[in-house]
């Protein structure tokens, strides 16, 4: 394999001192920061192994400015490593959107990437049926395209432990990599582990005289015109209520942003993300733990105080001066299971040497079985079960590591990890480079139209607390922050959130008379109501509204049935034709929204044959797959057609566009 050498000519950004050097760009397609994080933490490790490697770290959005600059620059690379995450219904993240289009659909380029060398790690979730669909796609497509592959695609499952995936891919990318890289005099020999450093950033604490960032906060975007997630704009809440009837035992939320004055502008069908913040309780138990005041104020730099930058995979740091209380509301993310790596800087700053001990442990690979051992055992348990006709109830046969045990399936949040080791207090500067991630936005599916709600952005949320294994409660940090708001209508001093846009591709027909069929359980819901509302606006304007089914289910007409006038009321105005209701909790046979369809399975073939649209929000994981399923039955059914041809047509329905998923 033959690499180029850097040409200072390709790239007059560079510096000179790469001259000589291999060039090698890792690409990031990045939602949460995760997919980045690993780019950064590959780039290091690269870095120190390699003197000859000149690395790149590149946000796939910023690679090209427009579409006809890829093919410009891909021919130009030698040497690209690929980390991309899948998420919703199998779809890039917004920052690669652009780049796995344009690189995926049809073209005539051929095989064109002869010199290019390549490594692609994925970012999914095994939960989910499209797992790593974006990695594996494009894996192939490079392959196609004339790259050649240097190690197999890895598959990170964000559902176990995603850092040990990556260690295994990075196992197999180094022997590659030796071979094109490694330099006679290389001293990081392949044999001498790597051990990624403990990342911290620089901390200054300021008098309590200094006035905090804190009164400004939110204003994050003012003055800019258009919003994204990396600049939010700060709207007030207008309107909170509850959906759900004091008889219920779980709660779901109607909210209204006020977007008035604002540039905010939506389509119906577009998702909001709203940054929450933690509530007090969790505040305060954090505080504690790290064993810091809440009002001391700081601020963290992610450089050296001679300017230089302090190197490693930073995220840029969050506006200073700051309270620690308010760092802790809004930026750190206390709930979620730690990584590994954070359990590694949790362990250098145990004062305890046992607690120090077992957190390296709960990071370490040891934590795991062995896999051969596990096998040799499973296979006698096995043995012994069919002579002793013995039935092992599930957790008998759990063999998984330490890691994946005690934090993934007990999922035990940071501040209870924290809690266990309570001599592990790490430093401010540590604890927010390298223990807790940044607090990331939540997205919810709009459940309003502009047409009719031009001012205002309506969100359905349903309020996310439950018992973990351990019995702590989980209480989810944006419905529970919403669940607490005060709204505009209660009180001047009311709620805000820094909020933004995402535009999405789950739209209504652009022709109002094609009919549709909507299918949305609980809070599924939400982008419905938006689309019915623009019928209704569309309706009033004079135009002709083809048929609209709408499938809702909830589990008690008493308890859950949100939003029940305003639908019927769409009903006899005319903007649905049709709500078809299951009940799952009414009689002692569950009935659900695909038990339902399946009544209907005449009228849905007869809109699909029609060249009407067919929609699916809310769960991925069980419902919009059962739905998927009857969906398939009822085309197969319905349609006469044995189950290749079905399955070509559900495939070509969703490749016009007519069959939109919102899912999460
Ligand atoms: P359940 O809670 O009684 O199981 C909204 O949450 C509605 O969706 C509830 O009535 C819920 O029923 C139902 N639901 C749960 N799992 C589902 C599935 N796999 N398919 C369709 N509906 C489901």
């Amino acid at each position: 394999v033959i690499t180029k050498p850097y040409s200072l000519k390709e790239e007059e950004d560079e510096s000179d001192a790469l001259a000589g050097k291999t060039k090698l760009t890792i690409f990031y397609g990045t939602q949460t920061g995760t997919a980045e994080g690993f780019a950064k933490a590959l780039a290091e490790e690269i870095k120190a192994r390699y003197e000859k490697a000149a690395v790149k770290v590149v946000d796939l959005d910023d690679y090209a400015m427009e579409d006809d600059q890829y093919e410009e620059k891909l021919k130009k690379e030698t040497l690209a490593f690929f980390m991309v995450a899948t998420y919703g219904d199998g779809e890039p993240t917004d920052n690669a959107a652009r780049f796995y289009k344009w690189f995926t659909e049809e073209n005539e380029r051929g095989v064109w990437l002869p010199e290019l060398n390549f490594g692609v790690f994925g970012l999914g979730n095994r939960q989910y049926e499209h797992f790593n669909k974006i990695a594996v796609v494009l894996d192939e497509e490079l392959c196609k395209q004339g790259g050649k592959r240097l190690v197999p695609v890895g598959l990170g499952d964000d559902d176990q432990s995603i850092e040990d995936d990556f260690t295994a891919w990075k196992e197999l990318l180094w022997s590659e990599l030796d071979q094109l890289l490694r330099d006679e005099d290389d001293v990081n020999t392949a044999s001498t582990p790597y051990t990624a450093a403990i990342h911290e950033y620089r901390l200054v604490i300021h008098d309590p005289s200094v006035t905090s960032y804190e009164d400004n906060i939110g204003n994050l975007a003012n003055g800019n015109t258009s919003f994204d997630i990396h600049h939010p704009c700060r709207v007030n809440v207008a309107v909170q209520r509850e959906l759900h009837t004091p008889e219920s035992d779980r709660s779901c939320m109607h909210l209204e942003f006020d977007i008035s004055g604002t540039p905010i502008a939506y389509e119906t069908g577009d998702h909001v993300g709203v940054y929450a913040e933690n509530c007090e309780d969790t505040v305060e138990e954090a505080g504690k733990l790290l064993g810091q005041p809440l009002d001391l104020l700081f601020t963290i730099h992610s450089d050296k105080e001679d300017g230089t930058p302090l190197g490693g995979s930073l995220a840029p740091p969050f506006p200073g001066p700051c309270t620690l209380r308010l760092a802790l509301s809004r930026y750190a993310d206390l709930l979620n299971s730690p990584r590994k790596s954070a359990l590694v800087a949790l362990a250098a700053h145990a004062s305890e040497p046992s607690e120090a001990e077992r957190l390296r442990f709960l990071s370490s690979a040891q934590g795991k079985v062995n896999k051969l051992l596990m096998l040799v055992v499973v296979s006698i348990l096995a043995l012994l079960c069919l002579c002793c006709a013995w039935t092992p109830v599930n957790s008998e046969f759990n063999f998984q590591d330490e890691y994946s045990q005690w934090i993934v399936v007990s999922q035990r949040s940071l501040l209870e990890v924290m809690a266990e080791f309570p001599s592990a207090k790490p430093p401010l500067g540590v604890f927010f480079a390298a223990v807790a991630p940044r607090l990331q936005p939540r997205y919810y599916s709009i459940s309003s139209s502009p047409r009719f709600a031009p001012n205002r952005v309506h969100v359905t949320c349903a309020l996310v607390h439950e018992q973990t294994p351990t019995g702590r409660i989980h209480k989810g940090v944006c419905s529970t922050w919403m669940k607490h708001t005060i709204p505009l209508e209660n009180s001047q001093d009311c709620s805000w959130a820094p909020i933004f846009i995402r535009t999405s591709n789950f739209k209504l027909p652009a022709d109002p008379s094609t009919p549709i069929i909507m299918v949305g359980p609980g809070t599924g819901l939400a982008p419905f109501r938006g689309f019915l509302q623009e019928r209704m606006h569309l309706k009033e304007e004079g135009r002709q509204l083809g048929t609209a089914l709408l499938f809702f289910g909830c589990r008690n007409r008493r308890t859950d049935f949100i939003y029940e006038e305003e639908l019927n009321k769409f009903v006899e105005q005319g903007a649905l034709s049709e709500l078809i209701v299951a009940f799952s909790r009414e009689s002692p046979q569950k009935e659900y929204v695909q038990h339902k369809m399946v009544d209907k399975a005449a009228e849905i073939w007869s809109i699909i044959s029609q060249g009407g649209y067919f929609y699916v929000c809310g769960d991925a994981k069980g419902m919009a797959r059962d739905v998927h399923r009857t969906l398939h039955n009822i085309v197969q059914e319905q349609g006469g057609l044995d189950s290749s041809k079905t399955e070509s047509m559900v495939k070509k329905l969703q490749m016009d566009g007519r069959y939109l998923r919102d899912v999460w």
